[in-house]
């Protein structure tokens, strides 16, 4: 299927899932309640294994609900078409999902005590995940190469925007006592380590076995292998399953198979320049 990318405050979209109505519903009439936590992310960044992480914490480490039902009506993506409908089920306290950047996040939010966990990746790796990702995914547009995707990753020329402005737009948040952030290799590092620093920030009690069981059930073998999280029920309107599959290779640094030593040089330059006014170092510079 073909179709073109609509503007939203200076950010792509795609028809299917989304519309100017559905977004500014979600900007400003979606109502957020105090006892929310939101889980924010540019895609790819390690989204779902979050969904899976705050799912088992609800269920004090039982993993009878992540493997009874799907992941996306577990923590729906209040900014879509079907998420909107999905999370009038949802009973709180609410786990939801979102992609969208800062300035255009439920107005709602900044009058609330709900929370946000915001989990950042190296965006080389993000290219190389959404690369592969919108060629299953059917309301993201079919790259044409791999150069080119690259290069409008760089321009900010895909669904949600520039990973830079996300990144650089969400971070206003990082001294505000109801934002915590993560990223994807500090799961990976140390995945006890961050799951006691999530239950640190959500103000959960946690012992030795419940870390245990959030660590096991929610690693990528487990959630590959579970089919309500690894997206093989999901439709074909959806996804194309034929072109590959959702839980891809779960790993850090495949963009070192991907990159062009020119892209590599390129990618860090550009880095560099719109990062530069930003006071973080990221796991990933380290
Ligand atoms: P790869 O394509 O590099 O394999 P999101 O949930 O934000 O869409 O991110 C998806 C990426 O996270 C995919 O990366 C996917 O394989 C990876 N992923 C999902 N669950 C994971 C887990 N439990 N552990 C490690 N990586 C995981």
């Amino acid at each position: 299927m073909s179709f073109d990318y609509f503007m939203y405050k200076g950010v792509r979209f795609s028809p299917g899932s989304y519309s100017e109505e559905i977004l500014n519903f979600a900007e400003n009439e979606f109502q957020v309640l105090d006892d929310d936590v939101y889980i924010v992310t540019y895609p790819k960044s390690g989204t779902n294994w979050m969904i899976e992480i705050l799912s088992l914490l609800k269920k004090d480490g039982d993993p009878t609900w992540c493997n009874d039902v799907l992941i996306w009506l577990r923590a729906p993506w209040y900014e879509t078409r079907e998420g909107q409908s999905q999370i009038k089920d949802v009973l709180p306290p609410r786990v939801v999902t979102s992609h969208l950047p800062f300035h255009i996040f439920a107005k709602s939010f900044f009058k609330s005590k709900a929370k946000i966990i915001y989990v950042l990746r190296n965006p080389r790796d993000i290219i190389v995940s959404l690369y592969y990702f919108s060629k299953i995914i059917c309301h993201y547009k079919n790259p044409a190469s791999f150069d080119k995707f690259f290069e409008d990753f760089v321009h900010g020329n895909l669904l949600y925007g520039s990973w830079f402005d996300h990144v650089k737009g969400w971070m206003q948040m990082k001294d505000n006592s109801n934002f915590f952030y993560i990223t994807y290799e500090e799961l990976q590092e140390d995945c006890q380590g961050s799951v006691k620093k999530i239950c640190n920030f959500l103000q959960k009690d946690y012992d030795a076995k419940l870390i245990e069981s959030v660590v096991k059930h929610s690693s990528f073998h487990a959630m590959k292998n579970n089919k309500m999280s690894n997206y093989s029920l999901a439709t074909e309107e959806f996804i194309d399953h034929s072109k590959g599959s959702f839980m891809r290779k779960g790993v850090s640094g495949d963009w070192k198979n991907h990159f062009t030593v020119a892209q590599s040089e390129h990618f860090d330059k550009v880095y560099q320049e719109k990062m530069k006014d930003l006071n973080v170092k990221f796991f990933w510079e380290e």
